[in-house]
């Protein structure tokens, strides 16, 4: 649990949350504003203490300095980096601290340079870059101490579309190719569909999902369809729908139409439909739902 003490008395942040991440697994945090996220990662890295309960890293329990050793982090905003150091002088100083031989911090530090595509950057003090320069900074920041675990904060907040696909891809990698744990919190459901297998759904402070992606997207799978249709729908081939499938709804100017089916009928039953109220179809796919439509529900349901 964590209360911020405020001039108006304590602000419940996390009420009771319970998780667990497994050694090499990529999980996703999500949740809306204020949903506790960043409040639950500062305190698995030690930056924040829990009101009552406690946080580990490896077994490591979090509010000792050992953790530093378990566990990197990438803060909301970029905050992990130093704004009047440069690009270079920022990754030194992390891998300084991370009891990295000069020669050895220089290495890394060029190797990272590289590998975020910053070496036009690399003498530009961190205040100066853009802001998703500034991301690509703070990420590397995070992993120059080479840590088992890594939270990340936001991690494609502020990324130019090309460059948040790059980093999905090197999250995936440090997991897949270098076993590091990594607990990301994210509002873009993309990044969360295409790096985690596993997400954790905050609701003011508690936990209301845990569980794969496939899982929860097969708690949500409906049996809707929808159809595109060759000539439109007349008010009168839409009204004689209606009486045999309540639940439609027309999307693209009439051109195509969204139907969730009761349980006792199938698509057999809705070509049947289509066919009587003498509809012309052109295409019939299932709708699936998407990480976002779940999340949706789950977070309107708690
Ligand atoms: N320093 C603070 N003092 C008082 N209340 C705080 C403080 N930091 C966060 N809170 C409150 O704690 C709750 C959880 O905030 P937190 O920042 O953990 O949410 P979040 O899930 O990261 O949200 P976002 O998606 O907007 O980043 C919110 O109600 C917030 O107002
Ligand atoms: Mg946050």
């Amino acid at each position: 649990m964590k209360d911020y003490p405020t001039r108006k008395g304590p602000v419940r942040a996390l009420a009771g949350i319970s998780f667990r991440v497994g050694e090499g697994e990529i999980v996703g945090l999500l949740g809306a504003n204020g949903a506790g996220k960043t409040t639950a990662i500062k305190i698995l890295c030690g930056l924040l203490r829990p009101t009552s309960g406690r946080a580990e890293v490896g077994g490591v329990p979090s509010s000792r300095p050992e953790v530093a050793r378990q566990v990197a982090a990438l803060l909301e905003g970029s905050r992990n980096v130093y704004w009047r150091l440069s690009v270079e002088e920022n990754l030194r100083f992390f891998a300084g601290l991370q009891g990295l031989s000069p020669r050895e911090a220089r290495r890394r530090t060029a190797e990272l340079v590289a590998r975020f595509g910053l070496q036009e950057k690399r003498r530009t003090t961190a205040n100066l870059l853009s802001q998703g320069m500034k991301q690509k900074l703070a990420l590397a920041c995070a992993l120059v101490k080479e840590t088992p675990v890594l939270l990340l904060d936001e991690p494609t907040l502020g990324l130019d579309v090309e460059t948040s696909h790059e980093l999905r891809g090197m999250i995936r990698m440090l997991a897949s190719g270098e076993g590091k744990t990594v607990l990301l919190s994210s509002h873009d459901m993309g990044v969360v569909e295409d790096t985690c297998r596993r997400v954790i759904i905050l609701a003011r402070g508690r936990v209301v999902a845990d569980d794969s992606v496939p899982s929860l997207l097969a708690l949500f799978r409906t049996t809707a369809y929808r159809v595109s249709l060759r000539d439109g729908l007349s008010a009168e081939a839409r009204a004689r729908l209606v009486e045999r499938l309540p639940a439609l709804r027309t999307l693209d100017a009439e051109r195509a139409l969204e139907v969730e089916l009761p349980p006792e009928k199938d698509v057999y039953a809705l070509m049947d439909a289509l066919r009587e109220a003498g509809v012309a179809v052109e295409g019939v796919t299932r709708v699936e739902p998407d990480l976002e439509d779940v999340f949706l529900r789950i977070v309107r349901g708690a």
